[in-house]
């Protein structure tokens, strides 16, 4: 890209959904193409802009209208009319930003690497000439069985006992995405995840947070489909994964606000602390929260690191103490930095992709506690096909009793099954490291997609 003999760097707009999920991997995939000398500016809302405030310098922000710019979800009050105001809104202030920097020589825009739930972005790309590339942040498994629905070849409600796509492991009802019960209720999250495939034949790279080795089959499969489809993942910082850059720790663009444990950590044995967290999005409720808070009190061979966040700290049992030799409860913290700490032996997860990756990554076994939307698929993939942990039976109040989740701990901590899963996370931890070092598949991609924008 040359223009009067000095070298003009790409200029990627990147628009991820405003969410914590959303933003945190695709600023991380922002940070790596930095690295290879494109220039990035990242697109928000309005209403998420406050979030971003401990953006990366380097990194230029812009924002775009949700049509609730002071609060966002909480002025829409719910979801229904946030997506139905976003898509009617969202589209014209994106092309007003397009328009505006393709006014100026330096400022012009040569690709958008949208957030998948948002496809709108890659229309209003192609209509200023520019590279659209869509990113997916949630795995390929659970895009594969949305994939299904959209070409009609999956029905809802579903009709088999067993669900058998292409390239993945049989399904049954209790490891799909909760949309496929709740439709009725929340059509507009349904049409959400289905709707990300309503123009992907048109986009010009399909990207997606996972690495070649974990979806081996469905990514084979898939390019088959999509010739432009690469994994570039995982999008966690090089810190945590081959270590090529000490600087490169920081991740969290959050609203919470973390509370140190990293010394009470140092003061436990290796492989000693169960690690406790459910994400940022879900609130347990008070039955839940206090069958928990029985089985850490009494489960006293181990010690407990506990996230119990601030919407839920008031439906804790009164007497519960939050800081004891074996219990340590915080309202949020620094997850890579805690599974990455030798002391702790396992995790017990809600498992969103984000923590499933983390705990890949850094060959964490795993409790799995599924809650909602891709979460059941991913626990079926830890302990079914990954094999790095255990799901834990529900009763039929949908309540994980003190009883059974003490036994599942007893297993990951202590039996010869669970020496495997814990071998098994190793191995996944050294795969993820080599796909995004120098050689690396996913490395590789990024470099194959940085070139061919240099190239266009
Ligand atoms: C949501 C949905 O719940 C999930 O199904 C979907 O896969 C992604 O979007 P969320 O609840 O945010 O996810 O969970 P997850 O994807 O696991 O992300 C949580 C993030 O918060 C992780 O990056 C984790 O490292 C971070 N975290 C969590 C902290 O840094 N500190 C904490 O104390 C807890």
């Amino acid at each position: 890209m040359e223009e009067k003999g000095k070298t003009r760097r790409a200029h990627c707009l990147v628009l991820p959904y405003p969410s914590q999920g959303h933003v945190n991997p695709m600023l991380q995939f922002c940070k790596l193409l930095e690295h290879q000398g494109v220039r990035i500016t990242l697109v928000t809302t309005r209403s998420y802009y406050n979030n971003l405030q401990k953006m990366p310098p380097s990194i230029a922000l812009e924002t775009i209208s949700d049509g609730f710019d002071k609060g966002g979800v909480s002025e829409a009050r719910g979801f229904t009319l946030y997506f139905k105001r976003f898509l009617e809104v969202g589209p014209e202030t994106f092309a007003q930003l397009l328009e505006k920097l393709g006014g100026s020589e330096d400022d012009h825009v040569d690709c958008v690497v949208y957030d998948s739930s948002l496809p709108w972005a890659l229309d209003v790309a192609k209509r200023f000439g520019v590279v659209g590339a869509a990113y997916f942040t949630q795995n390929m498994t659970v895009s594969n069985i949305y994939y299904h629905v959209h070409l009609g070849k999956l029905q809802v409600p579903l009709t088999d006992h067993e669900i058998s796509l292409p390239a993945m492991p049989k399904l049954q009802h209790k490891d799909m995405p909760s949309f496929f019960f709740t439709y009725e209720q929340n059509q507009f999250m349904f049409d959400l995840v289905l709707n990300q495939f309503s123009n992907i034949d048109k986009a010009d790279w399909i990207m997606c947070n996972i690495f070649y080795e974990l979806e081996k089959e469905i990514v084979d499969w898939i390019k088959k489909i999509w010739p432009k489809f690469r994994t570039i993942g995982p999008n966690i910082p090089s810190f945590f994964l081959d270590k090529s850059d000490e600087d490169d720790q920081e991740y969290q663009i959050t609203q919470f606000k973390s509370e140190d444990c990293m010394e009470w950590l140092d003061n436990k044995p290796k492989g000693s602390v169960v690690y406790v967290s459910f994400g940022s999005m879900f609130n347990l409720s008070e039955e839940q929260l206090q069958e928990l808070a029985s089985c850490l009190k009494e489960c006293s061979s181990y010690n407990f690191l506990w996230v119990v966040k601030a919407s839920e700290e008031i439906r804790l049992p009164k007497d519960f103490e939050r800081k004891t030799e074996k219990v340590l409860v915080v309202t949020w913290c620094s997850q890579l930095k805690v599974l990455a700490h030798e002391a702790i032996g396992c995790f017990v997860t809600h498992s969103g992709w984000n923590s499933t990756l983390e705990t890949l990554c850094l060959g964490v076994p795993t409790i799995t506690i599924p809650y909602y939307s891709d979460q059941f698929t991913n626990a079926k993939l830890m302990t079914d096909v990954w094999k790095i942990g255990i799901r834990v039976p529900i009763d039929k109040n949908k309540i994980v009793r003190r009883q059974t989740l003490t036994d599942c701990i007893k297993e990951i901590m202590e039996s010869e099954k669970g020496k495997e899963m814990k071998s098994n996370a190793t191995q996944w931890k050294t795969l993820a490291a080599k796909a995004t070092a120098e050689g690396g598949s996913s490395h590789e991609n990024i470099l194959e997609f940085v070139s061919s924008l240099l190239h266009s």
